[in-house]
């Protein structure tokens, strides 16, 4: 009920999301991946939709249900979101990046199983850079608003606010990871033009609709 008397701040508008963690191919049976639980993506998904917005949800693999009334993409690899946030990117007013994003891959990842041999060396891994979404949707013209996650463990302020900027992005939303990971309150720090100014420690869903009014109030109504 209490979805359903939230400001519609984003009526007709097309927000893509980002969620969840990329899972990385070792081998067949073996990945690397990020810690997130895709919580604080789906909650912003979810209050997107209640703002009266289409959503498109482009997930990596987590355990949660899409909310209702969210169209979910499921991705495995950065390179998979990639290519489902590029399919999406031009028709979106909105795009805010929450997924906790592998910054590499295996450059070596095998098609079979990699096996133990008796006395064996463990196998060597080689690692190559993966595309930043964000930055890449932030340089499109015209292109939609764009919202950026950082979860640092330190210096949050000064990290936040360089990252915010050599991403381009017009709004940066820090959190302290230590916190943040996988729990169900969050404390978020808005960085944008502005400054930083805190939004008080909530529920992530509550945490979400207020950043959800902060983003309508921001995003212009046309993309530039
Ligand atoms: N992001 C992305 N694609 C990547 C890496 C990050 O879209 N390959 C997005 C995240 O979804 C988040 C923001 O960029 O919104 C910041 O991610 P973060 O990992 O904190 O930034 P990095 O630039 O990767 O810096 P670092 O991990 O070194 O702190
Ligand atoms: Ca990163």
């Amino acid at each position: 009920l209490i979805a359903f008397f939230q400001p519609k701040v984003l009526a007709g508008r097309r927000v893509l999301i980002t969620a969840g963690p990329t899972s990385e191919k070792i081998d067949p049976v073996r990945v690397i991946t990020n810690r997130s639980s895709g919580k604080m993506g789906y909650a912003i998904a979810q209050a997107a939709r209640e703002a009266g917005a289409q959503v498109v949800l482009v997930s990596g693999p987590t355990a949660l249900d899409a909310p209702y009334g969210v169209n979910r993409v499921n991705v495995e690899s950065a390179a998979q979101m990639q290519a489902a946030v590029m399919a999406e990117a031009r028709q979106a007013d909105i795009f805010i990046a929450v997924a906790a994003v592998a910054d590499w891959h295996v450059a070596n990842a095998s098609d079979s199983k990699l096996k133990k041999k008796a006395g064996g060396q463990p196998p060597e891994l080689q690692f190559s850079a993966n595309p930043d979404i964000l930055a890449d949707v932030a340089q499109m013209t015209p292109g939609p608003f764009c919202v950026g996650f950082a979860a640092e463990t330190e210096n949050l302020h000064e990290n936040a606010e360089a990252k915010r900027q050599r991403k381009g992005v017009s709004l940066l939303v820090g959190n302290l990871a230590q916190q943040a990971m996988n729990a169900d309150t969050t404390e978020l720090i808005l960085f944008d033009t502005q400054g930083a100014r805190a939004l008080p420690a909530l529920p992530k869903l509550d945490a979400a609709r207020r950043l959800i009014q902060e983003i309508a109030s921001q995003a212009p109504l046309t993309t530039a």
